[in-house]
């Protein structure tokens, strides 16, 4: 028997409900915060993660599902949705249009993950990102769009986690505090963290083994060794977020698992945290578009998982209900009968009804039988009598009862039933 790949779900229809909900709630975010859908390839040529996301990432190095086409080129399903978005960026000319360029996606992403709870190799993104302005206020105002979009959906209990990890002039200092932090703590690293030592210093920051989370602790802080220009980015930042009723707290240990990131980072974690439980993340990627090709654009922007949206949703008991069962069941008692319902069933579509015909040749009884099982609201019964009377018998199944309705009436009934708009 197949089963889906390992790491992969079906969105099977009965969650379909909250999936959508979910999109809906986001797509009116983008239409308020400006922000203009874009959608990219499913795979790129694997030297724009390698270049963007980094050579040292746990993405890069372990994660990409990478192929040879049959011409011989090489691609990469997508790992994440900001780089493939800046390409596209660049290859459009968007530099010539009005800064910034706002730009949101749903994409799925592959990584080659171990899954588990709330981790997946195939997962679902949203992402928002706003191209072409350095001013601290586009950070505040994306950070403010993830925050207000938990919210909207009722999520409770998060926390903002937000860090600056500075730029390319001061960071290199900063990272030679860090080695030497690091220099005479080796011994309690884990093996992974000793090889970060020397090749991804900041991703000691975030290892989740114990012993390197206690030297994580009281490690340099970024955020004391910026640069004037990041130090001011960074408490305007602060600042606009107080303004905005956005409460955060700072983390030091905050360093985000992509390379492209300067100055802001941020990410928003539900209560009971942990490595795959992280609701969304970003930050702010100044050199990411130069590093492509591009002119120097600033950018910042975020993106979440929506598994663990709906994961988080039916934690907190705020899955929308569903709405199941079928509006009008159609059941002919006659073979003969079976033209005048298809007929029906076409004229009640058209009129924008749900509508569902019994199948097969069944008893009366036994089609009653499927309206019941397929929890149908309305049953439209057509037998020889009713027909030479131009009339159904209609048969309300939420509220019981059922009586003659004439054919000319019939939708109106319905609709005042069902509470379905007619289209005439
Ligand atoms: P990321 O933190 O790698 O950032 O992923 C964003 C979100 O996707 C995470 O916070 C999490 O909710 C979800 N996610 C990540 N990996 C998995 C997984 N294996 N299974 C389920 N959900 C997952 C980025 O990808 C950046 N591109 C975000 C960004 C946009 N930064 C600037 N702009």
């Amino acid at each position: 028997m197949f089963q889906a790949p390992r790491g992969t779900e079906d969105i099977r229809p009965e969650d379909q409900t909250t999936w959508r909900h979910i999109e809906k709630t986001i797509t009116s975010f983008c239409r308020r915060y400006c922000f203009r859908r874009i959608d990219t390839p499913v795979f790129e040529d694997t030297r724009l993660f390698v270049r963007t996301v980094g050579e040292a990432t746990d993405i890069v190095q372990k994660e990409m599902y990478t192929f040879k086409d049959r011409g011989g080129s090489e691609f990469t399903l997508r790992p994440e949705g900001t780089a493939p978005v800046c390409r596209a960026y660049i290859e459009h000319g968007m530099q010539n249009l009005p800064q910034p360029v706002k730009l949101y996606y749903f994409a799925t992403i592959y990584r080659y993950e171990r899954p588990q709870a709330g981790r997946y190799r195939e997962h679902h993104q949203f992402g928002a990102e706003a191209i072409g302005d350095g001013d601290p206020a586009l950070d505040a105002e994306v950070i403010d769009m993830a925050w207000g979009l938990f919210k909207a959906l009722g999520l409770a209990k998060l926390t903002l986690q937000l860090n600056s990890i500075g730029c390319k002039q001061c960071r290199p200092a900063y990272l030679a505090k860090l080695v030497e932090y690091y220099q005479s703590r080796t011994s309690s690293l884990c093996e992974d963290c000793k090889t970060r030592a020397t090749r991804n210093p900041l991703r000691l920051l975030d290892c989740k083994n114990a012993g390197c989370q206690a030297a994580a602790e009281d490690s340099p802080r970024s955020f004391d060794y910026l640069c004037p220009e990041c130090h001011e980015h960074f408490e305007r930042l602060k600042k606009y977020l107080g303004i905005m009723g956005i409460p955060f707290a700072l983390n030091h240990r905050l360093v985000r698992g992509l390379d492209y990131y300067t100055k802001t980072v941020f990410e928003i974690q539900p209560e009971e945290s942990g490595g795959q439980a992280t609701l969304g993340g970003g930050g702010r990627y100044d050199d990411l578009i130069e590093e492509l090709g591009g002119r120097p654009t600033p950018a910042v922007g975020f993106a979440t998982g929506l598994e663990r949206i709906v994961q988080n949703m039916k934690k907190q008991n705020l899955a929308p209900a569903r709405t199941e069962g079928v509006d009008i069941f159609i059941a002919p008692i006659g073979d003969e009968d079976k033209l005048a319902a298809l007929k029906l069933l076409a004229d009640l579509r058209q009129k924008g009804f749900s509508v569902m015909l019994a199948s097969g040749e069944k008893s009366l009884k036994a089609q009653m039988r499927q309206a019941n099982a397929f929890s149908a609201r309305q049953v439209v019964i057509i037998g020889e009598e009713e027909l030479k009377a131009a009339s159904v018998l209609l048969k309300d199944m939420a509220r019981g009862g059922q009586g003659a309705v004439s054919m000319s009436e019939l939708s109106s009934v319905l609709s005042a039933r069902l509470k379905t708009e007619v289209k005439s």
